[in-house]
């Protein structure tokens, strides 16, 4: 009887294409810590988030109809009338959030464990290419169903370019593609949301993942596994991605999957924190809504736009909040990575920067009013405050750190 030769067919490949080597040294060869925690969990939810986002984005997109005419009646078509369509439309817009929720966890490890150091520099550097990319794409995305919120945010945040001087009042008609927002803006909006910056976000991620893969996982303690090799050239406090990792973050995975399923079919708008209730109305031009602001992942940046009197001050802050992270790797002088043997001022100024942009985050939902735009001014500061501190305490070497152990611990 003749059976399927399974080496055979795997020597024929190989000889062909690089299949097992890659195999091995992305899965099997790649050694992770073995004292790796939870917190390293996000970045493969952060992949499989992204996978979420585009199967179900495709099957929106057989639905939905890019214009100012069809825009919104396609969406409650594909919520009432599509067989599953309700399902594919919730799982796309908890994905959203569900995606900067994992990815600010991401990010939070990173300063944690100082995962920013070198050697992984430009793997965090990536890291924010790809946060800011993902907000680009998140906000391109919150406009197409063309509901009330859409259309008011894309005309408040395309109308910030005007702060420019003297080509700022042209350049919105250009980025709008007329004097207002419009039937053109609607389409190019939805061209970059499905093809332009999805293909960014993907070759970005994978570019991520290389990177991660040349220099190695860090541990909790900050302790390099690479430093200790036994003869063999593997790494004695590493184990096997595959299938060590793996089957641990298949659990995580799990339990992420239930707690997304419990949110898409009993909350799915999240009491109006993953879809706002003005966005169940048609957009009209005519009519403000009462408060505008963006969606709550978003909103840490708009607080401090809002708490600068100034508008032009305003937008350069809110484009450095972000911005200031790529320069992490240099701001943090530190011979420690991780925050267990790390001095007092780092703690304190972590978890007083971690407040500021919980404030913050709280703070442009509301009113600006009063208290909410006090708060945020304070949170701007202290936000900002946190890396001029952490380059004088290191530069200057203040910081009194504890001895890093040799070996990772368990
Ligand atoms: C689509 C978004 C992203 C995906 C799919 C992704 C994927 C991953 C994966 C799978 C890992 C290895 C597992 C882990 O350490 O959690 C990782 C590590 C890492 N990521 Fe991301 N990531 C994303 C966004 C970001 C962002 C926004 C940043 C920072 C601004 C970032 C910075 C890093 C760093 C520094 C590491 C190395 C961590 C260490 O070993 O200490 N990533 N990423």
């Amino acid at each position: 009887m003749n059976r399927l030769n399974l080496s055979g067919l795997q020597q024929w490949i190989d000889d062909r294409y690089p299949m097992t080597s890659t195999w091995r040294y992305h899965m099997t060869e790649y050694y992770v810590p073995k004292n790796v925690n939870w917190w390293y969990l996000f970045g493969s939810l952060s992949i499989l988030v992204l996978v979420i986002q585009i199967v179900s984005g495709i099957w929106l997109m057989f639905y939905y109809q890019p214009s100012v005419e069809r825009a919104f009646s396609s969406v409650e078509f594909i919520m009432r009338d599509v067989d599953w369509g309700w399902l594919m439309r919730y799982m796309h817009t908890t994905g959203a959030s569900a995606f900067f929720l994992v990815v600010y966890l991401h990010m939070y490890r990173g300063l944690l464990y100082g995962s920013y150091k070198k050697p992984r520099e430009l793997l965090w550097i990536t890291g924010v290419l790809i946060y800011l990319v993902m907000m680009t794409e998140a906000f391109m995305g919150y406009v197409l169903p063309w509901g009330q919120m859409s259309y008011w945010a894309a005309q408040v945040i395309i109308a910030l370019a005007g702060v420019i001087p003297v080509v700022g009042d042209e350049l919105v008609v250009w980025l709008q593609g007329g004097f207002v927002v419009n039937e053109a803006t609607l389409g190019r909006l939805f061209a970059l949301h499905v093809v332009a910056l999805p293909l960014v976000l993907i070759a970005l991620v994978f570019v991520h993942i290389v990177a991660l893969h040349h220099v190695g996982s860090s541990s909790p303690d900050g302790v390099e596994i690479k430093q200790n090799k036994d003869e063999n050239g593997k790494p004695i406090d590493g184990v096997g991605f595959h299938p060590y990792v793996v089957a641990k973050d298949m659990f995580g995975w799990g339990i992420f999957l239930i707690l997304f399923c419990a949110v898409m079919f009993f909350a799915p708008t999240f009491g109006g924190y993953f879809i706002e209730a003005p966005n169940f109305q048609e957009a009209n031009p005519l009519q403000t809504p009462e408060v505008i602001h963006p969606i709550w992942y978003f909103t840490a940046w708009y607080a401090m736009l809002q708490s600068i009197p100034s508008e032009a001050l305003g937008v350069i802050v809110m484009l450095a909040a972000p911005g200031i992270l790529l320069f992490l790797p240099w701001i943090d002088r530190s011979p420690v990575k991780s925050i267990r043997y790390r001095g007092l001022g780092f703690k304190v100024a972590l978890a007083a920067f971690t407040v500021s942009f919980l404030v913050l985050t709280w703070a442009g939902m509301e009113e600006p009013t009063g208290l909410p735009i006090l708060l945020s001014q304070i949170s701007t500061v202290i936000y900002f405050g946190f890396f001029v501190f952490l380059w004088a305490y290191t530069y200057f070497g203040f910081e009194k750190t504890k001895p890093v152990p040799e070996r990772v611990t368990v």
